[in-house]
């Protein structure tokens, strides 16, 4: 197994500092293993462990605006009351106060031991962790009528993987609550438009920021993968829209809160912000 040090700057998407990119193999699931294809080799692992992502990316990176703004979509997208609900790449638990109210039974999963860990000493009983991999979700089939997964897909190449492990582990009718780190915002416009990168914002394929390593998706490109899965698409939200240093600083976060409340379902029809939701119910594969 190689690593090497993640590189991340300041992106409102990667973390701040050095959580430990890895290639890997499959890692085998915590529990109850389920039969799986293995991973394809290309699949990499963000590696969180020893990383402090609560304090170092959020904390000290002054994330306010960027953490409201995840809030207001996913308070507007959750369903009112869920049985069992997951948090895919949940990290720390950053956004289960928005569920836990919500469902009779929460799940935390990620690959992070200390974030697992940290998840589990805020709130205890109330939620139930699960170590393991993206790629070999360690989860019966249809194991969840709830599943939300954010700020998470910049760190996944094999996307289409992905969204067939997130479609098998949900119930029949269960939504799921998708965030995407999109391709298609107005800083990368202006950057193909004035040749600062050779990244076309408006092409479907995935892009790859090396220097970040991180991947970012085309909302149409994610659009088509759900739909082909058999999800169908009930909502969509642009958030994030004025994820500006200047901007805070002129407006500070509770003011472009105000602003970020009207912009989510206004902008959401051009896909306009770095970070679109979606919100998505799981129906037959070939309805
Ligand atoms: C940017 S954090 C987001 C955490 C949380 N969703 C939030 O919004 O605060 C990304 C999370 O993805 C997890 N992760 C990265 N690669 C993973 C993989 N292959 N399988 C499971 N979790 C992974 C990391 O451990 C980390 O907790």
């Amino acid at each position: 197994m190689t690593t090497k040090k993640k590189t991340a700057k300041k992106s409102g998407k990667a973390p701040a500092k050095k959580p430990v990119v890895k290639k890997t193999t499959a890692k085998k699931p915590a529990a109850k293993p389920v039969e799986q294809k293995s991973d394809p080799d290309h699949a990499i692992i963000a590696d969180y462990n020893g990383y402090d992502y609560k304090k170092i990316f959020w904390e000290d990176g002054k994330r306010d605006y960027e953490d409201l703004c995840d809030r207001l979509a996913v308070r507007k997208l959750l369903p009112d009351t869920m049985d069992d609900f997951v948090d895919i790449a949940g990290g720390y638990g950053r956004l289960a106060d928005e569920y836990i109210s919500r469902a009779k039974h929460s799940t935390i999963f990620d690959y992070s031991k200390t974030e697992l860990a940290d998840a589990k000493k805020t709130y205890g009983d109330r939620i139930t962790t699960k170590e393991g991999d993206i790629y070999n979700l360690p989860f019966e089939n249809e194991s969840f009528d709830g599943l939300m997964m954010v700020r998470a897909t910049h760190h996944f190449k094999d996307m289409p993987k992905v969204i067939e492990e997130l479609y098998r582990v949900m119930k029949p009718g269960g939504v799921a609550v998708i965030e995407i780190a999109s391709k298609k915002t107005l800083p990368k416009m202006f950057r193909y438009w004035f040749k600062k990168s050779d990244i076309n914002p408006f092409s479907r394929e995935p892009s790859y920021l090396k220097e970040l390593e991180m991947y970012n998706y085309h909302p149409k490109y994610m659009e088509d993968l759900f739909k082909k899965q058999g999800f169908k698409i009930l909502k969509v939200l642009s958030v994030s829209n004025f994820r500006s240093p200047k901007l805070k600083k002129i407006f500070g976060t509770k003011a472009l809160g105000k602003m970020e409340k009207v912009a989510q379902p206004t902008l959401a029809p051009i896909r306009f912000a770095p970070s679109i939701y979606y919100k998505l119910e799981k129906t037959p594969k070939n309805a």
